[in-house]
């Protein structure tokens, strides 16, 4: 069985409302960009190449049904210029949105406006089957060189956030190395956090593994370093929503603390993330603007408080892990490189932002 998060035909789009999942399984229409808008923003659909693929199919529905009249390219603009506000840490959306632009405005030198509107919509169409492939070689590349140090055995990851088909147009990043490695057979169990305080580990990555049979244990947030010591984890594989020139790397709060302890039990660390997830315009992680979210997402789950009221509360929603921690590599459709090697592995390869 194949999750399908993202659900588009010429002219429609709808999404897995994610704040449902796992108890309900609700397909929302998103008839406008407003409404992709509203959808990222509130995580109905999160994940940092969904959030891009979303964004960029609600504008493929309205130019179908002849948004921008006679000025698409300004329509586009602010289009796109409006969706990139609704997430800031995640690169993609950023980056999609930089790449369509600089193509509507070549193609608006020699096309009319409805001949415009249909070579945008193709180019919009054509992201959900790259990042399909994209992820797949993710998969195949990490389970490769985790497998690589373990020539016959099978092997135990642990993984934090949600980086599955439900974070991307399909297969997923990390969630992807863990599919490819299961798909070999070699993949003995993953460990899947809790990640608090939004839970698209114990709501999202177990729905994934369970409904796809792959062997999984939830654990809490707390209990990872005790994971590393007592489990005989091999390596910790977890995604990414900005990947920096110096390796620098921005995920779901908790990453940081992952690193962290794996270099201490010894565990490589890996980042997974399509190069579209990269963005060597900026040097460091220090750059990087990180998201903070609402409170009641602490203080309340699903709506029903657990918190002391009155307490104040500080909800970043990622954290920068340095460069130096990633010891295992960074997993790219390219391939896999240490943080000091990205940025000649990828110069020339990606636009500039
Ligand atoms: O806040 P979220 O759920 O959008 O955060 C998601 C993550 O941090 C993922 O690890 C990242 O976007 C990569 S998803 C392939």
């Amino acid at each position: 069985m194949t999750l399908e998060a993202i659900r588009y035909r010429a002219g429609s789009l709808q999404i897995l409302n994610q704040l449902l999942l796992p108890h309900q399984t609700v397909y929302d229409d998103l008839r406008s960009v407003q409404d992709a808008y509203e959808a990222i923003k509130s995580m109905k659909v999160r994940g940092a190449p969904a959030i891009a693929i979303v964004g960029c199919l609600s504008l493929a529905v309205e130019l179908r049904a002849g948004a921008g009249g006679d000025d698409p390219v300004n329509f586009i603009r602010e289009s796109l210029y409006h969706l990139t506000s609704a997430r800031p840490t995640a690169v993609n959306m950023g980056r999609a949105a930089r790449e369509l632009m600089e193509f509507a405005e070549n193609e608006s030198m020699e096309k009319n406006s409805e001949q415009l509107r249909e070579s945008v919509i193709a180019w919009i169409e054509d992201m959900l089957e790259r990042d399909v492939n994209d992820n797949k070689k993710i998969g195949n590349y990490g389970a490769q060189h985790i497998l690589s140090g373990v020539p016959r055995d099978s092997v135990t990851i642990l993984t934090h956030c949600n980086t599955g088909s439900l974070a991307t147009a399909g297969y997923g990043t990390a969630l992807g190395v863990v599919r490819s490695l299961h798909a070999l057979a070699r993949l003995k169990r993953v460990y899947c956090t809790e990640t608090r305080p939004y839970n698209q580990g114990s709501r999202l990555t177990a729905y994934e593994a369970v409904a796809e049979g792959i062997p999984a244990t939830l654990i809490t947030d707390s209990m990872a370093a005790l994971t590393m010591r007592e489990m005989n984890i091999s390596a910790v594989v977890v995604g990414a929503d900005r990947v920096v020139a110096n390796g620098d790397t921005a995920n779901k709060v908790g990453t940081y603390q992952l690193a962290i302890a794996a270099k201490h039990h010894g565990v490589p660390f890996y980042v997974a993330a399509p190069s579209t997830s990269c963005d060597l315009s900026l040097e460091s992680g220090k750059d990087i603007i990180i998201e903070v979210r609402p409170p009641e997402e602490l203080t309340s789950i699903n709506g029903v408080p657990i918190a002391a009221p009155g307490i104040e509360v500080w909800n970043p929603a990622f954290d920068v892990t340095p460069h130096q921690l990633i010891t295992g590599g960074i997993i790219t459709e390219l391939g896999v490189f240490l943080p000091s090697e990205l940025q000649a592995a990828l110069t020339g390869r990606l636009t500039a932002l």
